[in-house]
């Protein structure tokens, strides 16, 4: 099993592993237009198997949404992403969320998840990002943009000089080219949207986002 907790490493006050990766092998990425639509949306997912969500802080809704998710749907883990400052980390932490994602590696984002004692699951995409995060503690680390950034091959490149990171792979993932991700030996995770299309949370098609997790959960059997 590879090491999957989320590690804020040993400068600031331990955290609680969390196992995202236990939970199973696709954590949606989710843009929120309406909080209506947050709660329905978790439950969808989780009748389809899949109970980590990653909010990103990209609408008005966002936090208001993960705020909703953390009370309606305790089952699931809710987290908030693209947080780019420290006042975002403050804000999920209030909001409820439970881990965060930042799309890159800044200080000041991970010194606030250290004070704020939330676990955060920061963004690379080169070799220089993964040996300061790795500096600073953490094992587990969001390759973003992984499509654009350098595809599978450069994970796979990676796997024998950072032996001990595993990452998860987010931008430009889907059903299919999801499996060629999972079978990296760094990888036992990936991110996307794929599984909260607009077009369907629009149209409030729960069943659609319940059949999209149920696929994605049968990646990993
Ligand atoms: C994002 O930036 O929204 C995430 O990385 C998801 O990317 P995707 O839409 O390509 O899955």
């Amino acid at each position: 099993m590879k090491q999957t907790g989320v590690d804020q490493g040993d400068a600031g006050a331990p955290l609680e592993p969390l196992d995202l990766a236990d939970r199973g092998p696709v954590i949606p990425v989710v843009v929120i237009d309406h909080v209506e639509h947050a709660v329905p949306m978790a439950r969808a997912l989780l009748e389809g198997g899949v109970s980590v969500i990653e909010v990103t802080l990209r609408t008005p809704a966002a936090l208001a949404s993960i705020e909703a998710i953390a009370r309606a749907v305790p089952e699931t883990i809710v987290g908030a992403g693209t947080l780019r400052h420290a006042a975002d980390v403050r804000s999920a932490h209030a909001a409820g969320a439970r881990f965060a994602v930042s799309p890159g590696y800044s200080s000041a984002v991970v010194s606030a998840c250290r004070t704020m004692a939330l676990p955060l699951l920061p963004g690379v995409a080169t070799a220089s990002e993964v040996m300061r995060a790795a500096d600073d503690g953490f094992r587990f680390l969001k390759f973003f943009p992984a499509s654009a950034a350098g595809g599978p091959a450069l994970l796979r490149a990676w796997a024998s000089p950072f032996a001990d990171i595993v990452f998860c792979p987010t931008g430009g993932i889907g059903i299919d080219n999801a499996p060629a991700w999972l079978a990296l030996p760094n990888v036992e995770v990936v991110g996307g949207s794929w599984l909260t299309p607009a077009d369907a949370l629009a149209a409030r098609d729960w069943p659609r986002l319940t059949r999209l997790a149920r696929e994605a959960s049968a990646l990993r059997p």
